[in-house]
């Protein structure tokens, strides 16, 4: 049997005031099991419980009641944080000290040998698109430069469990996107990868699994499909129908359905202008090849380009079966021909 990365059982945690008394519950009986290789997202309004489930798990506070494990030990012990990287909600890094010099840091810190450090700290750093601002010293870094220097100081130890408090607060939209590709990078790399995001889009993309809290209650759980997938409207997208084939489909469906709507599959005029630009200027020759979008682009809408920087993978538009929906003529239940 394979350990969970993250097990929750009951898991309670009680605020005290200033007098010591307990009063606000900021975690209420969460269950939650998290498996190897999964990442999981937890999202909620502010106050919701999110921080507080992450800090318990990484051992910097204590529950009220209930219990936790992450990676098969308990939160905080030195077994447990060795396989743990951790990105904070408020990036706290030494700021008199450059990127690079912060990164070594941490990485003594983790005893790595000299040569292992330099090797990922350069791969981090080009990773998370700082190479040329590292020499510079952290406070004169904008919010988004300082919250990529501290995802690649969440990595350092080569973590296990990848844990991150709102990873992408305080980034550029190209930011965020590079965040998820990189999410998915680590997927990719067998890392269990815990995040909580205000973003509902980025946890949407990245996210196998994930828990709506609110007021420190858990509401839903469930992997995305479960969650989002409509339970009874089906999508079909058909090639070479003609008027006869498309008025069989849509007697069939409403012999067992209702027919919400028909529509054609609308080209998207920038590619219809690039294919037939890119006609001409192939037969004309001498204009230069490989512009935007090509003249190979795809009749049927290529999916969103994928954000250039840190050399990442292509980002979750570009999985297959969900090509960015073209613009669609809809018509409820009518003849199409
Ligand atoms: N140290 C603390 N002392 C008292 N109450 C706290 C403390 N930390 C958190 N709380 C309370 O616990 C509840 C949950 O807070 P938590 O920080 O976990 O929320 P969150 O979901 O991370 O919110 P946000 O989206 O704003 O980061 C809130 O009501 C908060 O005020
Ligand atoms: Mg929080």
């Amino acid at each position: 049997m394979t350990v969970a990365a993250i097990l929750a059982r009951n898991l309670t945690k009680d605020y005290a005031d200033a007098f010591g008394i307990p009063r606000i519950r900021g975690l209420d009986g969460l269950d939650l099991e998290v498996a190897p290789g999964q990442v999981f997202g937890l999202i909620g309004p502010n106050g919701s419980g999110k921080t507080t489930t992450i800090r318990l798990l990484l051992g910097l506070i204590f529950p009220t009641s209930g219990s936790a494990e992450v990676l098969g030990h308990p939160p905080g012990s030195v077994a447990a944080k060795s396989r743990i990287g951790y990105l904070p909600e408020e990036t706290a890094l030494p700021r008199f000290l450059t990127g690079e010099e912060a990164l070594e840091f941490y990485g003594r810190l983790f005893d790595l040998p000299r040569q292992t450090r330099r090797r990922r700290i350069a791969a981090l750093l080009d990773m998370v698109g700082m190479k040329a601002p590292a020499r510079r010293q952290i406070r004169t870094y904008s919010k988004g430069q300082a919250r990529r220097i501290g995802l690649a100081q969440a990595l350092i130890n080569d973590p296990d469990l990848v844990i991150l408090d709102e990873p992408t607060s305080g980034m550029d939209p190209a930011g965020s996107r590079e965040i998820k590709d990189l999410i998915l990078r680590l997927k990719e790399q067998g890392k269990t990868v815990l995040l909580s995001s205000h973003l509902l889009a980025d946890v949407e993309d990245v996210c196998d699994r994930l828990a709506i809290l609110e007021r420190g209650r858990v509401r839903t759980m469930g992997t995305v499909a479960e969650l989002l997938e409509s339970r009874d409207e089906v999508t079909f997208t058909a090639r070479g129908m003609d008027g006869d084939g498309i008025a069989e489909v849509e007697a069939a469906i409403r012999r067992r359905g209702e027919l919400l709507s028909v529509s054609r599959r609308r080209e998207k005029l920038e590619n219809l202008f690039l294919r037939i630009v890119g006609e001409g200027r192939r037969g004309g020759g001498g204009a230069e090849a490989g512009g935007p979008g090509g003249s190979s682009g795809s009749v049927h809408g290529s999916g969103p380009a994928p954000v250039e920087g840190a050399g990442l993978a292509p980002g979750p538009g570009s999985t297959p079966g969900t090509a960015s929906a073209p613009e669609t003529g809809s018509r409820s239940g009518t003849d199409p021909g």
